[in-house]
């Protein structure tokens, strides 16, 4: 929509405060049809605004989007150093592409870059990342741990536990983990996570931790091959959250598992994320690029590497995969 179009009807409903405007009077106001008035008003629907449309009485805006924009996830954000730089658009291809830019040009630590909706999502194992507009939360965030680069898949670990704790958090709902990190409720995805990482040799310039969480999502709002494995909070919860209150909670869950994790070394990570983990102890199968094999889940190394037991008593070591719990 043009935006001198979108100004004014923006300003016709809301000169209404509250109440009914005609399609008529919209139109006028604007200077175009009322079929157009129509579209434009789908339009809005279409960007998060609920607006009620009743015969007779015309339109009336009952609330617009919530957003996630800087102001709204600093505003009573309580960490200390995650978070405090955000870069916010309104539609990205991914904020993966723009947390390596950032990085590469010497983004500081905790630096979170988050968008309403991104065209091309990027998912593990080279898939695509779902991500509409205003229902789930889009982010990157950049560490720069000084630590070696056969350590860092211990961070995807961590940054799984803290989503995890920020699940608790914000409801009732009991998440679990499924290796390596996707975070599901009653057996269904609800977040996934990426990690990608720029280094030399084995130095880390910086791990670039991409978080997908379907928040406010109802089941039709999935595309209809995901409806059977994906969910988020609402569908599972029943309730409609703020995504930035459940940004905030997942910024201060990061902050203090990675600060314990630069203190103590990985122990207490693996012994909380086992804590959640659904795979362990249970025959799964895991796919990698090369093969299938399906054993007992033994475990996670302390490089987090899956250890699975096959049965001819064979244990592989599995490093990157697509896991089914059989
Ligand atoms: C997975 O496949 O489970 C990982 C999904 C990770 C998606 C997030 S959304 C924010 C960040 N930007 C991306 O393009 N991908 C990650």
């Amino acid at each position: 929509m043009q935006s001198d179009l979108r100004t004014k009807l923006m300003q016709a409903l809301s000169k209404a405060n509250g109440a009914f405007i005609s399609g008529q009077e919209i139109a006028e106001y604007i200077g175009c049809s009322r079929t157009a008035v129509w579209k434009h008003i789908e339009d809005l629907r279409n960007e998060g605004y609920k607006v009620e449309a009743v015969r007779k009485k015309g339109y009336r805006i009952i609330s617009a989007p919530e957003k996630v924009s800087t102001s709204e996830i600093q505003f009573g954000l309580e960490t200390k150093s995650l978070g405090k730089l955000i870069h916010y658009q309104e539609s990205v291809e991914s904020t993966q592409k723009i947390a390596h830019q950032l990085a590469n040009e010497g983004a500081q630590e905790g630096t979170l870059i988050i968008a309403e909706e991104q065209v091309s999502g990027k998912g593990r194992l080279m898939r695509s990342w779902h991500s509409p507009k205003f229902t789930g939360i889009w982010m990157s965030i950049i560490l720069r741990p000084k630590i070696p680069l056969h350590q860092a898949p211990q961070l995807t670990l961590l940054a799984a536990v803290a989503v995890a704790q920020a699940i608790e958090d914000v409801t009732n709902l009991q998440p679990q983990i499924k290796w390596p990190n996707d975070i599901l409720i009653n057996r269904k995805k609800v977040t996934g996570i990426l990690t990608e990482m720029q280094a030399e040799s084995d130095r880390i310039h910086s791990v670039i931790i991409g978080v997908g969480m379907n928040i406010n999502q109802q089941i039709e709002d999935f595309p209809e091959d995901l409806q059977e494995k994906a969910s988020s909070l609402f569908i599972e919860g029943g309730e409609q959250l703020s995504r930035a209150k459940v940004i905030q909670r997942f910024l201060v869950r990061l902050e203090n598992l990675y600060t314990l994790y630069l203190q103590e070394g990985f122990m207490p990570i693996k012994l909380l994320w086992e804590s959640y983990a659904i795979s362990l102890g249970q025959v799964i199968k895991a796919s990698t690029v090369n093969e299938t094999i399906v054993g007992k889940a033994l475990g996670i190394t302390d490089a987090g590497v899956l250890l699975l037991e096959d049965d001819l008593g064979t244990v592989h070591s599995i490093y990157s995969a697509d896991i089914e719990i059989q």
